[in-house]
């Protein structure tokens, strides 16, 4: 059998159109890091920071490349698991399907708790831990019933959180003050490459729409382009919103604060920025929940589809026509991740593993047939440099916590396949 061959074959609804898929891909993507990592990244490189998140701008584009262009050819649900899996090897697509779950999992939970965090500040009556939970049951319940609903009601969020930056820019550009970006470089550049590896998670996001490959319509031209725009407008808006914010206040301001955006907007000459940027931090939060759920909820039906978790996680549902069992699950897990789980650490659980994901992604990108390729092989090559070159920017207690719960995955696979009767030898015709 032809490892590479194409497959365009769904099981799933195709009900997002382009503009749905550009929002999925910026509802993904927008979120915690430009409303809070900012700030810390200007205390780590002073308003150097921007060039940090421009080169992060830049290898965020070459894994986006790469993930674009295996999703026009393998418009499957799974993304980096499904490509792993055909053009790499079984076992690699599941390290790629299994760190995936972890990093999402442990994010999904993390941005639940921001969003009550930035929902307390506005109303302080409501608790933190139970809008956490709340938001979880209310987005899970979404996703439930159907593609087409989530989808819309992702446009909707993601349009107030554009409008809310597109305000900033446009409240802080009469504020800017070049003297604030001098001196531009203070700690020296070896931080500038400190803050790009925090910054870059600020454009994660940009491949969700790849796991969502069987339910976008006209996957070919429509996912490689959502990809792209929304990265582009993702870049374009974040460059523009940090030389804004550390113009009208500089780095110092902004690093000590866990709001720098609001921090910024306190000194805008226009009206009400601060309120209008808690609002869109608040949304921001919603739209990457939104699509964590149906990231994960796709990743744990595929996965379960090849056998590598429990056939009840790639039930479909019959009228809603999504993964439902999955659907559930996710938003179970990410409950208890909310409720029991501290900020740093799953961060610290996140970060690894999705550089493995993407590391992958760029790997299979490399393999695909000459013919599918729709860009040169260094963008890959540069991608899987990058992402190995971020990946050991991180602590060792970081990197070693990843590679035991890597080792889980793996002692899981053998152990269920063994049971459930799934042999390795059968998976080379599953390929
Ligand atoms: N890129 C997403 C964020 O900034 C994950 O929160």
């Amino acid at each position: 059998m032809d490892q590479n061959r194409p497959i365009v074959k769904s099981d799933l609804r195709r009900d997002l159109g382009l503009l749905d898929a550009v929002a999925v891909g910026l509802g993904a993507i927008i979120g915690a890091g430009i409303f809070v990592v900012t700030g810390v990244a200007a205390g780590v490189a002073g308003p150097a920071f921007l060039v940090g998140l421009l080169i992060a701008g830049g290898v965020a584009t070459c894994n986006a490349l790469s993930s674009a262009q295996l999703a026009a050819t393998y418009p499957q649900s799974g993304g980096t698991y499904e490509y792993g899996y055909r053009v790499l090897h079984p076992w690699l697509g599941f390290v790629a399907g299994w760190m995936f779950l972890i990093s999402k999992l442990a994010a999904g939970g993390t941005v639940a708790l921001g969003f009550a965090g930035y929902l307390h500040a506005l109303i302080p009556a409501i608790p933190q831990r139970p809008a956490a939970v709340a938001i979880i049951i209310l987005l899970t319940a979404i996703n439930y019933i159907g593609i087409r609903k989530t989808g819309r009601l992702n446009i909707a969020i993601v349009s107030i959180s554009l409008a809310t930056l597109v305000y900033f820019i446009i409240g802080g550009l009469p504020a800017l003050d070049m003297g604030n970006l001098r001196p531009f470089a203070p700690h020296g550049w070896r931080r500038v490459l400190e803050s790009t590896a925090m910054l870059f998670f600020a454009y994660t996001g940009y491949a969700r729409l790849a796991t969502l490959g069987e339910e976008v319509s006209d996957p070919k031209r429509n996912i490689p382009r959502a990809i792209m725009i929304a990265l582009g407008i993702a870049i374009l808006l974040y460059m523009l919103v940090a030389l804004v914010a550390v113009g009208g206040v500089g780095a110092e301001a902004m690093a000590a604060t866990a709001s720098p955006l609001e921090r910024a907007a306190q000194a805008f000459p226009l009206p009400g920025v601060a309120l209008v940027i808690a609002i869109g931090a608040t949304t921001a939060m919603l739209g990457v929940l939104l699509s964590q759920i149906l990231g994960i909820s796709r990743m744990l039906f595929a996965m379960a589809r090849r056998h590598d978790l429990p056939a009840l996680l790639s039930h479909v549902h019959p009228e809603y026509e999504v993964p439902d069992r999955g659907i559930i699950l996710t938003g179970l897990a990410a409950i208890i991740v909310a409720l029991f789980g501290t900020l740093e650490t799953i961060v610290a659980a996140a970060s690894f593993s999705i550089l493995i994901y993407y590391m992958l992604a760029n790997l299979s990108a490399l393999r695909m047939r000459q013919q599918d390729k729709l860009f040169p092989d260094w963008v890959p090559v540069l991608g899987a440099i990058s992402c190995a070159a971020l990946a050991l920017t991180l602590r060792m207690p970081v990197i070693l916590g990843g590679l035991a719960m890597l080792a889980a995955g793996l002692v899981w696979r053998v152990v269920y396949r063994r049971v459930s009767g799934h042999t390795m030898a059968g998976e080379e015709l599953e390929r």
